[in-house]
Parts: C-alpha cells; structure tokens; sequence
C-alpha cells in the first residue's frame, strides 16, 4: 500500500496533510515517507535473513543523510561511486565494511579513501583501474579487495541512457574479456579476488533480464572455480523498476524478484558445489526510494496560449532534471483536487531554457496559488538537482506517522555564491 494518499480530500503523506509542510516549508519541497522506506528495503531484506545476503543501497538515488541513517540501523550496506559518497555514508553511522564502490573513474585519492576505511569491496570496471587499486594498497600497504563489474551484455529493454551492461556501453569489463581480466587481477600481488557484480541498467519493469545476467554471472563463476579462482560473492546489481503511474505494465514486486535469485543460487550450489553458500549482494536505488518521495510545489501564473496552456510551478529542471534529461513521464496530482472542468496545460518551471518542463499535456484543475505533488520523485531527484539560475537547492522534509521533520533546510542565495571570490 502507497504511504501517498488522500484524506478527506487532502493528499497525505502518511498520517501528515501535506499543505502542513508546505506552509512551515514552503515550497518546492521534497517529503519523503519513512514507513514507505522502510517497507522497500525490508521488502530486500527479509527473504535474504539468516543467509549470507547483503542489500547495499546505491545511495547515489538519494543520499540525505537521514535516509542513509535509516537504512544502517536496518543493516543495509551502501554501493557508492565517489569518495565523497563513502564519507556521507560514515556521516551517517554507516558501517564502511558494509560498502561497495563501484564506477569507471576512481581517483587516487578516493582509493586511498576506501582502502584507509575498510571497504567490503571495489567494484572494478576496466585493467588500468586494477593496476591503480594495486599500486595504492601497496604504496600503504593494505590489500585491496575487488570485484570485476562484467558486462553481461543483456538487454535491459529500458530507455538508453540507463542501460549500462550493453558491448557499447563505457561501463564494466565485456564477458569475452572477463577470464583474462580476472586472471590479470589475481596475477596482482595486493589485490585480493573476491567477487563478480554487474548492472545491466535501471527501470527494469520485467526481472528476466536480470535472471538472464544472474546466469550468465554463475556461468563465468563456475569457468572461474575451473581455474582456481573461487569467488566469495556474487553482486546482481540493481535496476528493478518502480511504477511511475504511465500505466505501463507493474514493475515485478521486490520480494519475488529477490526470492527468485535465492532460488536459482541455491539449485546451482546444490548442483555443482555441494550446497555450499556464496554470498549475495544485491545494489538496489530507484526501488528503495523512488516511491518514497514526492515533490510539492505551488502554482505561480496559468498561462493560456494559442497552441499550449502553460501552468508554470515553483519547481523547475535544476530541482528535478529527469523530465528535460530522460523525457521522463511523471506523475503530478493536484494536493486538494478541485471540481469542475479541467484544462490540458504544460507544467513549466522559472528556468530560462525551453527545456524546463516537468510534465506535459496534463489534465489538471488548478488555479494559483494550489499545491501540486510531483509523484514518485524520491530517486534521482534531489541527489541530480543543481543550482543552475542561482536557484538554492530545495528542503527535504521526512514524514513519520503523524509528525515530520526538516531533514535538510532549504539553501539561501548568499550560500550559492560564498565559495566564488572577485579579481580586480
Ligand atoms: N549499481 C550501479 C553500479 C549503478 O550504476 C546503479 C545506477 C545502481 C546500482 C542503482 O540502480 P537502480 O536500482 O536505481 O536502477 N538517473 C537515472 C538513473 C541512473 C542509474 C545509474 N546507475 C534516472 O533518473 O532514471
């Protein structure tokens, strides 16, 4: 059941009105639901208890302190992809052993971050990047553990900018190439080999292709164990999708889909490894958080015009970049519906580009001044917003039962340019 819903002719987020937060907030404003959170992540975690699984959220969907404190404390792990991330992650009373970090570019520095932390693993995308963690862990004289990212070379069947296990894509290591690689990285004196992962890509509504990955991983861990590489931990990345209310079929439910991986690791140890575990990971984003999120913004002007009604909002690209990046369908609903009849507008933000659109071609009855929710706006949304036209970066607000709570206050203009200095 959605934690989003209407009272008495009022949108809630759970027992909390969400006019309420506007008029202390303000607006736009990001409200996410802990219970909604809670839900998804338990929805990972519980068929995985009492076995060696680990969830290890990929904080780069959201990454506000208070939503990364509430997943340690229910013992999730994170997958990062900077060095940045990996301090947020210990900010928030993470456990750093608990962390994978994934990502094509790894600096120096962030390596010798991640080694000086602890680490559960580096996810390892190409073999200048083996050599770069070897050098360093020997340089301070740790060991490295790895995992190769291997592009299964799947379809994903999702819009191309977030497919990223395909040949062409600058993710991961190809699965042709995937043997000599790991042979390279065990030939490597300060690495320890440790795992495989992969991430085909996101917004996957179906779970076959990521079945299919699975295969293919337990293929190469088998060809692996052939040549005297055993693995401990198999990563089957994230992607699962989440209903952004476009009507298109419903994604698969998290339970089943993780259920169903348990189900083809087991038969397989049982087959050819006599039931002995392996450890499974699993770096979810979008369907831990995405549908604990809405965006709330007021309308400022309607604008009738000769081909378009333009409904113009607070909110804008810089505050949620999906629409204009991804022509992304969201699902935006009015926080107290009116009666009476509807117009068809586009919902434009401040922005000077013609790129600053949140939705189109909607429905609404709106009049200034109302409250609109943007749906499902809890992943990708605050963590890609920006400051572009000096615009601050908006609040983020957490429900909890029938109280809420800033959980990151809203930026001021003066914060936006006091790192900048004059020359004269
Ligand atoms: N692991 C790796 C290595 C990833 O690259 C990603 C996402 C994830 C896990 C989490 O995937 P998820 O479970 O969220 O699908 N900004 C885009 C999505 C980009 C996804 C990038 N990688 C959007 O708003 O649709």
């Amino acid at each position: 059941m959605s934690q989003f819903s209407y009272q008495d002719g009022v949108l809630h987020a759970e027992g909390v009105a969400l006019p309420a937060i506007a008029e202390q907030f303000g607006t736009p404003t990001y409200v996410y639901s802990k219970a909604q959170l809670l839900q998804n992540f338990r929805g990972y975690a519980a068929p995985g208890k009492g076995r060696d699984a680990l969830v290890c959220y990929a904080m780069k969907a959201n990454s506000n302190l208070a939503i990364l404190d509430i997943l340690a404390r229910e013992g999730a792990g994170f997958d990062i992809v900077s060095g940045g991330e990996l301090l947020r992650v210990i900010a928030a009373g993470g456990d750093p052993g608990k962390v994978i970090f994934s990502g094509v570019g790894k600096t120096v520095a962030e390596i010798e971050l991640a080694l000086d932390k602890g680490i559960l693993c580096f996810n390892v995308e190409s073999i200048p990047e083996l050599h770069r963690i070897n050098e360093v862990a020997g340089r301070i004289k740790k060991r490295a553990p790895v995992s190769l990212r291997v592009n299964p070379n799947v379809d994903p069947k999702t819009h191309p900018y977030i497919a990223t296990g395909l040949k062409a894509s600058k993710f991961g290591v190809a699965f042709s190439d995937a043997l000599d690689t790991y042979r390279a990285a065990s030939a490597l004196p300060h690495l320890d080999v440790v795992g495989i992962d992969c991430h085909i890509g996101s917004q996957l509504l179906d779970d076959a292709p990521l079945l299919e990955a699975l295969d293919k991983l337990i293929e190469l861990i088998d060809t692996l164990a052939g040549e005297g590489i055993h693995l401990h931990h198999l990563d089957v990345g994230g992607g699962l999708g989440i209903d952004y209310g476009t009507g298109d079929n419903a994604p698969v439910a998290i339970g089943d889909y993780v259920s169903r991986v348990f189900a083809r690791v087991d038969a397989w140890r049982a087959e050819k490894y006599e039931g002995k575990p392996i450890k499974v990971i699993f770096e979810p984003g979008r369907s831990i958080v995405g549908n604990t999120g809405v965006l709330l913004m007021s309308v400022e002007f309607l604008k009738p015009g000769e081909e378009k009604n333009f409904c113009v909002i607070d909110a804008a690209m810089n505050d949620m970049a999906r629409p204009a990046l991804y022509q992304a369908w969201m699902d935006v609903k009015p926080v107290t519906p009116r009666a009476g009849s509807t117009v068809t507008y586009d919902l434009v933000g401040p922005v000077c580009e013609s790129g600053d659109w949140l939705a189109r071609d909607r429905e609404l009855a709106v009049e200034p001044g109302d409250l609109l929710a943007m749906m499902a706006a809890g992943a990708y949304g605050f963590t890609m917003s920006s400051n572009y036209n000096t615009r601050g970066r908006v609040a983020e607000v957490l429900v909890d039962g029938d109280r809420f709570h800033l959980i990151r206050r809203r930026e001021t203009p003066e914060e936006l340019f006091a790192l900048e200095s004059i020359v004269r």
